[in-house]
């Protein structure tokens, strides 16, 4: 699997699903790395997104179990997700595909007690966000080098297909706006390689 700096991540989401989670959703799990971590940790996860083609690979790939991994092929803001459902809700670089207003679908299905993450992208708004994202650029720059190094190595790119890519156009000025009046009480961390982490717990 090629390196993706999105996965670096997945450690710090799977231990924000509540104690006794049961139930996850995985908002544009591409080629569903982070669900089958999931289902590894006894969640039966249903893993939506609309890229066929990827999902097909995902789907092939199997899951690990105890937990089981559903996939769907859809647009996640065309779905009518069940109320008070899911105890942990993850969106890793996919909400910026979509209206940042999804939010409220998917905190609405949550279960009380139930966690929405989102590992998002935006730009940088102050000088501070600017400070901890440049000093990233010298380990994102060595890390995009070693892979390239070892794709070549290995004779090329892995022959996964991508998921799409979209570039991002909020801010973190804006996402914070924003998580604040959709998810009172949600909080926004700046973490390096211009991503964020936004989390709320419903009540
Ligand atoms: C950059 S990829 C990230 C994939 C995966 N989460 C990962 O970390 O490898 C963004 C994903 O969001 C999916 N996506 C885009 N719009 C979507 C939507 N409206 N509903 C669900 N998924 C969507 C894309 O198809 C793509 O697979």
């Amino acid at each position: 699997m090629p390196f993706d700096h999105n996965d670096v991540y997945h450690p710090l989401l799977l231990r924000l699903a509540p104690a006794g989670a049961r139930r996850a959703l995985d908002v544009g799990c591409g080629t569903g790395t982070l669900a089958r971590k999931l289902a590894a940790r006894g969640l039966d996860v249903d893993a939506v997104d609309p890229a066929g083609e990827v999902v097909a690979v995902a789907e092939a790939l199997g899951s690990p179990g105890p937990g089981t991994v559903s996939y769907r092929r859809a647009d996640v803001t065309a779905l009518s997700l069940p109320s008070r459902h899911y105890d942990l809700v993850t969106c890793v670089a996919s909400l910026h595909h979509m209206p940042f207003g999804t939010v409220t679908a998917l905190r609405e299905s949550l279960s009380p007690g139930g966690v929405l993450a989102v590992l998002g992208l935006a730009h940088a708004s102050t000088m501070l966000d600017r400070a901890v994202w440049l000093g990233s650029v010298p380990i994102n720059l060595l890390a995009t080098a070693v892979v390239a190094a070892a794709e070549r190595l290995g004779g090329g790119r892995d022959p996964l297909p991508r998921a799409p890519i979209r570039d991002w156009d909020m801010s973190l000025a804006d996402v914070r706006r924003e998580s604040a009046r959709l998810l009172p009480g949600s909080r926004v961390r700046v973490l390096p390689f211009w991503r964020y982490l936004l989390t709320y717990r419903r009540a």
